[in-house]
Formats: C-alpha cells, structure tokens, sequence
C-alpha cells in the first residue's frame, strides 16, 4: 500500500470511552494515513481530554503522531460533562501510562489547516466530539471548507437525543459550532443515534473482546463505568457511537442512510442542540448538507470491531 493510495485522516475527539475505542481502531487501519489528532473539551474537560488523547495515541503504538490541544469551551454556552459515563478521568477511572511524547503547543484549529492544505483537499475529517475546535478552524481559515474532502460526524439523531430528548450529547454540548459545520459546504455524514444505537456491544461481546489481547482488555476494562450507567438507564451493554465514524471512511458498506437537510437549533430552550432533519417532512430545507445514517449491519460491525483490535 503506498501512501497515495491511505486515506489521509485527522481525528477530534473528546475521549472518552467510546472515542478510545474509536481511535485504537483508526490506528489498527492501515488503510488510514493518520495526520493528527485534536482534543476538545466534551466528556470531560480539555485538560483531561487532551492528556487522554496523547496517552492512547501512545499506548496504541503511535506516538509519531501528533496529538494537539484545542478548545477548553463551547463557543458561547457553558460547558457541559459526562463523567456519569465515562468516568473521573474521562477513560473509564482506569489508569494509561503517561505518553513521553512532545507536547504540541499548536492549537487544533490551526494544526488541522495545516494538515488540510498538506492534503490538498483529501483530507477526511472525523469528528467524534463536540464541534467546537471544527467550527473554530473553519471561522479563522476562511479556505478550509475547500481543502476538507469529506467531515464524517458522530453526533445528531433524525429522531430523540441522549443528552436532552431533542439533543445528542455532542450537539448539544456546543449547537453553535455544530451550527456552524453543518452550513459549511463541506460534504457531511452525519453518524447519528439513529444508527449508534443500533450498535450495542452487549457484556459478553465486551468480554470476549478483553480475551483478545491487553490492548483489547484495556478497552473492556475502561468500558465497565459507562456499561453499568447504560445498564442502569435500559440499555444493556455499550453503544459504538464514536467507532461507527471512524470505520465509515473505510466500510460505508456497514451502513445506510438517506441524503437530507439538516440544522441545528440554537434558539430553542427545549429543543437547544436538535439536530432538525427534513428526512420525515413534505416540507424541505433548500439544501442537502449530508448523508444521514439510519441503519448498520451491526452483527458485521461487532465482527470488524474484533477483527481490528486483534491486531493489537
Ligand atoms: O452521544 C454520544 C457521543 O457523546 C460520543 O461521542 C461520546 O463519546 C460522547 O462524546
Ligand atoms: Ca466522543
């Protein structure tokens, strides 16, 4: 595989659990030519998210690539957490090796202008927190939506929310940015809860997952707090949300969606960080911004989820 033929990918995220798993998988794909990674603030606050980010990156073997600092806070609401799932220190309160790699001082939105123009318009984004640091790059560099070949989301429902009944945890936790990057131009899939909670990893797929390997156990490990939270709320077991985004770049066969109008409501009180879609609608918005998922070959899913992180 030479490098044209790698898929250049850049990675923000909030980790987190979920996103932990979804960055062991970009790095298990070699198909994936990874050019950085970028920390929000999200499940848990920058400092945390950032640490999280740079420690993975390293326990997972990839400590050349870069991991950078980005947004402490939501554009303009107050910031919101979810230690009830994910923990203390945002990974489950289970402990990583300190990464020794450098510490990056360039902020997010920056580093990920650079690597687009780098790129030359083939960079993928997958943005699997709050869109704070995204909508950021794209309001400071004017030509970004030019350079951006595709923004793989996960975030958004067509129908009910996790954070409030109108709205997703990560629009919810900064709609303005999400605002901002669904108006931007540039192609969006949009790996929302209609399809992520079709996802669920039941305990005993979680187990068999740990028997894998210690990189794998890790993840299980790490997946006990927000799995007895998910148990306690109907759910029995822990849904993929932010590894969907990462292997739909790859497997856009797992999935399948419709095309469709999407905005985010930043006015409502009730229905703050809803995501509106004109999916179900006779009345449609004046525009098609992204490819919204609704369905997955979860059974598959789960298999390539194994197959992956047994590499480790
Ligand atoms: O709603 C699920 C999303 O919110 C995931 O990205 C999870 O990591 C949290 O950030
Ligand atoms: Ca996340």
């Amino acid at each position: 595989m030479t490098d044209n033929t790698r898929i250049p990918i850049w990675l923000d995220t909030d980790p987190g659990v979920d996103d932990a798993m979804a960055m062991a998988l970009l790095f298990a794909l070699k198909e994936y030519d990874v050019k950085g990674v970028s920390a929000v603030a999200g499940n848990v606050e920058l400092e945390k998210t950032f640490q999280n980010a740079r420690d993975l990156a390293a326990f997972f073997g990839r400590k050349d690539v870069p991991v950078f600092p980005g947004a402490d806070r939501p554009l303009f609401r107050e910031p919101r957490t979810a230690y009830f799932v994910h923990g203390e220190n945002g990974l489950g309160d289970v402990t990583l090796p300190r990464s020794d790699a450098p510490v990056e001082k360039l902020p997010a939105w920056d580093a990920l202008y650079e690597a687009a123009k780098a790129a030359a318009g083939e960079l993928v984004l997958v943005a699997v927190g709050p869109l704070t640091n995204v909508a950021l790059a794209l309001m400071k560099h004017g030509s970004l939506h030019k350079l951006l070949k595709k923004i793989v989301i996960m975030g958004g429902s067509a129908s009910w929310g996790n954070a409030t009944p109108a709205a997703e945890a990560n629009i919810f936790c900064d709609p303005e940015a999400a605002s901002t990057v669904f108006q931007c131009g540039v192609p969006i899939v949009m790996c929302g809860l209609d399809m992520t909670l079709k996802t669920v990893m039941t305990p005993a797929e979680l187990d068999r997952m740990g028997e894998l390997n210690p990189t794998a156990r890790f993840l299980r490990d790490a997946a006990q707090h927000g799995l007895a939270y998910s148990q306690a709320h109907g759910i029995d077991g822990m849904a993929l949300h932010d590894p969907t985004a990462v292997l739909y770049p790859l497997y856009p066969e797992l999935f399948s969606g419709e095309e469709a109008g999407v905005a985010v409501e930043t006015k409502g009180t009730i229905t703050y960080g809803k995501t509106v879609t004109d999916l179900y609608s006779d009345k449609q918005f004046p525009f098609k911004n992204a490819l919204v998922l609704l369905d997955v070959d979860r059974d598959k899913l789960i298999e390539t989820v194994m197959t992956l992180l047994s590499r480790y």
